[in-house]
């Protein structure tokens, strides 16, 4: 399905494009949970998100000059559209007509084409399956998860010690990641996940056994999905250590806590792992990473 070999071959590959992106410490932080923290600085990326680690091994491997389809309330869709234009790929992204206006300027400048369509990602997932072309779904490819495996590898080779890496999961390919690639490289390191209590599907699904639907109520785009997708569950299943929820207001504290005590801003899914560590400190060990996933806040989460 996906092993740590995909993952090496998506870093020779990545690192053509994208810089290593920064993994440290600030001593007010770790005050404030009370260990130490590192962050993974996933809101450096030029599209400000985890997510283009994926799309770039993906459309690596797509015929040149072939349309690709997606559907996305942000950042999944920004990340293909950066990759489709990196390799001259024309990609058609349906995004719900609420998503947030800058994202959905962001993915356009980018030049991809954008139909805004229907109240959720369910809906723009059934319109976006009958546009014709490539669909890529935003969590059952298994290239997008050995991409977003970079992340890990660069994480676990700059902080071989670490105990615990906190990891936000919408679809639950970030988290899939992570787990292979612990496994693989830092089999001391336990890997947790963090979801939204408004917006449980992953969870439930991984307690569950099986992919589940759930209402997906959340205020926290990226973290926002209506059910379980079945390539990462498999990986979750086997390897996630534990599983947390925590709510809107706290991911939007933890925003606050990066903003004060590390001067670095998050989107609420990019806050989420901290979240989790302020809410659940018994579940981390003393050495903790957290994967500051994205800091493309909405016009909403900058003006709260
Ligand atoms: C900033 C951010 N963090 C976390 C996630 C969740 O990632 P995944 O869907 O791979 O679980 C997303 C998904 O879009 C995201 O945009």
């Amino acid at each position: 399905m996906m092993s740590l070999n995909d993952v090496l071959r998506a870093k020779r590959l990545i690192e053509t494009y994208l810089p290593v992106t920064p993994s440290w410490s600030y001593p007010l932080l770790d005050e404030v949970a009370g260990r130490s923290v590192v962050v993974k600085h996933e809101n450096a990326q030029p599209t400000g998100a985890f997510k283009v680690r994926g799309a770039l091994n993906l459309l690596a491997g797509h015929p040149r000059g072939e349309p690709v389809v997606t559907y996305s309330t942000g950042n999944h869709a920004r990340s293909v559209a950066y990759a489709a234009r990196v390799f001259g790929i024309p990609a058609h992204i349906v995004m719900p007509a609420g998503a947030a206006g800058f994202k959905v300027r962001a993915v356009r400048a980018l030049g991809a084409t954008v139909t805004l369509h229907g109240a959720d990602m369910a809906d723009a997932e059934a319109y976006a399956a009958t546009l014709g072309g490539r669909l890529i779904s935003p969590g059952d490819e298994p290239a997008v998860i050995a991409g977003a495996g970079t992340a890990y590898l660069e994480l676990f080779e700059r902080h071989p010690d670490l105990d615990t890496v906190v990891v936000p999961v919408g679809s639950g390919t970030g988290a899939a990641a992570a787990c292979v690639v612990a496994a693989a490289v830092a089999p001391g390191c336990r890997v947790v996940g963090v979801q939204s209590a408004a917006a449980p599907a992953a969870h439930d699904s991984w307690r569950a056994g099986a992919c589940v639907r759930r209402d997906n109520r959340t205020r926290v785009d990226g973290l926002a999905t209506g059910r379980g997708f079945e390539v990462p569950q498999a990986l979750l299943r086997d390897l996630l250590a534990e599983f947390v929820l925590v709510d809107d207001d706290a991911i939007d504290g933890a925003r606050r806590v990066l903003s004060g005590a590390a001067h670095t801003q998050a989107e609420g899914a990019g806050a989420a792992a901290l979240a989790a560590v302020l809410a659940r400190p018994e579940l981390m060990g003393e050495r903790v990473a957290v994967v500051l996933s994205g800091g493309n806040a909405t016009e909403a989460e900058l003006s709260r």
